[in-house]
């Protein structure tokens, strides 16, 4: 017998029960814990399943080396199941009515003193953390994420194959297109000078895949977007992705809709009732002032441009006369708020473009605000009526362009809502955002960009609108939001050359780049597309909701940081000269050594 034969394990270390009383077991696991109690040395060894308490006993030969053990070793044991004695059971772990006596004692690997204690809450840095990544997922809460994320993904996998769905890999080089984030480029050897790009979503793939006729198709797949990251983005993330052929939006929401029903039952227990509530782009912007609201809670944005239009406060004349809005927030029962709270939210809402935010708190003895030389009493109370305030709330106005007021009044609100705990955070509110303006301007280059992407499909009744006012065409794009979270994104798709062509003409890509860079997604449009729309989930972001996780890194295994850099590996990394000469190229950029 080999010597890993030897030592198969019988059990897990979360196996043993009451019920196996005498059992002789072999366990094999990680030093958890080693305490001496008078002599006698428990050791709480650990593998995936859980912990289990082995005793070595002084007079046992066994002795001297289990006195040595170190933390996070590997060791196998050979030993008798005992029942504890009732009061030192351990009601915390299933295994906690028992406790192995040790007859031997194997150490395939003695772990030298520890970067950070295994435990939970992590103490460790951040940074320590990722680059002893491997040791971090040791931690219970880290594999509990792991397998949560295992586990979702076979739900998934299983919802789909169940609905005739297709699971079909795409390539991973790919073509670089120029719209959306920055792609990642790998450079050729064999075409020297010339690149492939990393998908950022294998968007016209599934698309050709409908043409050839799989109507069904979805990927649980790596995408890679070189865009500044956030707690919610990382440079490489995983989407499930969803096409299908013959279909509207309502078709893709049922689909949806049930996955979404199904994961949130069998991961958490949580009936949802269907169908999602829906509101439109423009609704959810004027009631909450982002297209991703959180609906957990209330605290509607209201416009008063009507009443202040009519003040003798030339602000807000002035602005609402330039086509702009005063709007407004109630904050209840914070009318007491001091000069300096109301400094620091109007430094909170100047990154958006306000310049103002004019407080009216509703106190006992009088309606308080520092442009009560511009507002009568009664137009200060038609203004708190218009947001039902009582006696001692606080209403917060910005006056400006749409999109300041917008954003200012969105983000101060998402701010009051954990602040204040306007919600509780184990609920799960998701709803539909739909129709998207089809383009974004783009102040910067001076042209109409894809607001979702360039091969979704204008609303029909917006087609005119395409020769006379781009702006203003609606999409048949979709966002499924989570909690205030982008969860997923789709569109119907445009499938008619003509309007494909026409798409990229507004978006001012020139006949010849648009048949370069997608010409050969038009030419397929014209040999039998069907009708055919889809959809993607962030799969870490929808992971990380279901884990109660703030960031996406901790459900992904081996993630990066915020600038792109894994610390555990160390890259990206400098490569020798020799490959960038076989690779054709040259660096002309000056190296910092590492
Ligand atoms: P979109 O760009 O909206 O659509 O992406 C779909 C979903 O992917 C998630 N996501 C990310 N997650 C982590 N890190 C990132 N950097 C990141 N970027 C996006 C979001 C988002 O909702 N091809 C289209 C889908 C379609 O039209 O079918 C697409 O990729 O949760």
């Amino acid at each position: 017998m080999t010597e890993a034969m030897r030592w198969q394990r019988t059990h897990t270390c979360g196996d043993l029960r009451g019920t196996d009383k005498d059992a002789q077991v072999i366990l094999v696991g990680w030093v958890a814990s080693a305490r001496d109690h008078g002599g006698v040395i428990f050791v709480d060894l650990r593998d995936r399943w859980g912990r289990t308490q082995v005793v070595f006993n002084p007079d046992t030969a066994l002795i001297e080396r289990a006195k040595r053990l170190k933390m996070e070793s590997v060791i196998g044991v050979v030993g008798k199941v005992i029942l504890r004695p009732d009061d030192m059971i351990n009601k915390n772990i299933p295994t906690g009515q028992v406790e192995v006596i040790a007859e031997q004692l194997e150490i395939f690997n003695e772990a030298k003193p520890m970067p950070f204690v295994i435990k939970d809450p992590p103490e460790a840095l951040d940074e320590t953390r990722l680059k002893y990544r491997y040791l971090d997922l040791r931690r219970a809460s880290m594999q509990q994420n792991m397998l949560l994320r295992h586990r979702t993904a076979q739900l998934v996998r299983q919802y789909f194959n169940d609905l005739d769905f297709v699971e079909i890999e795409t390539p991973v080089l790919m073509k670089s297109t120029p719209e959306g984030a920055r792609d990642y480029l790998v450079p050729s050897r064999i075409h020297k000078g010339k690149f492939y790009a990393l998908p950022q979503s294998p968007q016209t793939y599934k698309q050709l895949l409908m043409v050839s006729g799989f109507d069904r198709y979805y990927q649980i797949v790596k995408c890679f977007r070189d865009e500044d990251l956030r707690a919610d983005r990382q440079p490489e993330f995983t989407q499930i992705d969803v096409e299908m052929s013959f279909v509207d939006e309502q078709a893709i929401f049922d689909i949806i809709e049930g996955l979404y029903q199904k994961v949130m039952k069998e991961m958490l227990g949580l009936d949802v009732q269907l169908p999602l509530q829906r509101i439109s782009y423009k609704e959810a912007m004027t009631k909450y002032g982002v297209d991703r609201p959180d609906v957990r809670f209330g605290m509607e944005i209201r416009d008063v441009s009507d009443i202040a239009v009519k003040t003798e406060f030339k602000v807000f004349r002035d602005v609402v006369e330039q086509g702009g809005f005063v709007r407004g927030i109630l904050l209840p029962g914070a009318a007491p708020y001091s000069r300096k709270q109301v400094d620091d939210l109007i430094a909170f809402i100047k990154p958006f473009g306000a310049t103002g935010l004019v407080p009216i708190q509703y106190l006992e003895e009088e309606i308080r605000t520092p442009v009560s030389k511009f507002l009568s009493e009664e137009i200060l109370k038609s203004i708190l009526e218009r947001f039902g305030a009582k006696i001692g709330d606080i209403v917060f106005l910005v006056a400006s362009k749409e999109k300041v007021v917008c954003d200012s009044l969105g983000n101060l609100r998402n701010k009051f809502g954990a602040e204040y705990k306007l919600y509780d955070s184990n609920t799960y509110k998701a709803l539909w955002v739909t129709e998207f303006p089809l383009l974004d301007w783009d102040q910067d280059a001076g042209r109409f960009v894809a607001m979702h992407h360039p091969f979704t499909s204008p609303h029909p009744e917006d087609i005119p609108l395409m020769e006379t006012d781009p702006g203003k065409i609606r999409a048949r794009a979709y966002d499924l939001v989570l909690n205030g979270s982008e969860v997923a994104g789709g569109s119907i798709r445009i499938h008619q050359s003509s309007v494909q062509a026409k798409m990229f003409d507004l978006l001012g890509i020139q006949e010849e780049t648009a048949k370069i860079k997608f010409g050969y997604l038009i030419e397929a449009l014209n040999y039998g597309a069907p009708p055919h729309g889809g959809i993607a989930f962030g799969f870490d972001r929808l992971v990380a909701m279901l884990a109660k996780e703030g960031s996406i890194r901790e459900v992904i295994a081996f993630p990066k940081t915020t600038s792109a850099l894994s610390l555990m590996d160390g890259c990206p990394s400098q490569v020798d000269s020799d490959q960038l000469e076989e690779l054709g190229l040259k660096l002309d950029v000056e190296i910092l050594v590492d």
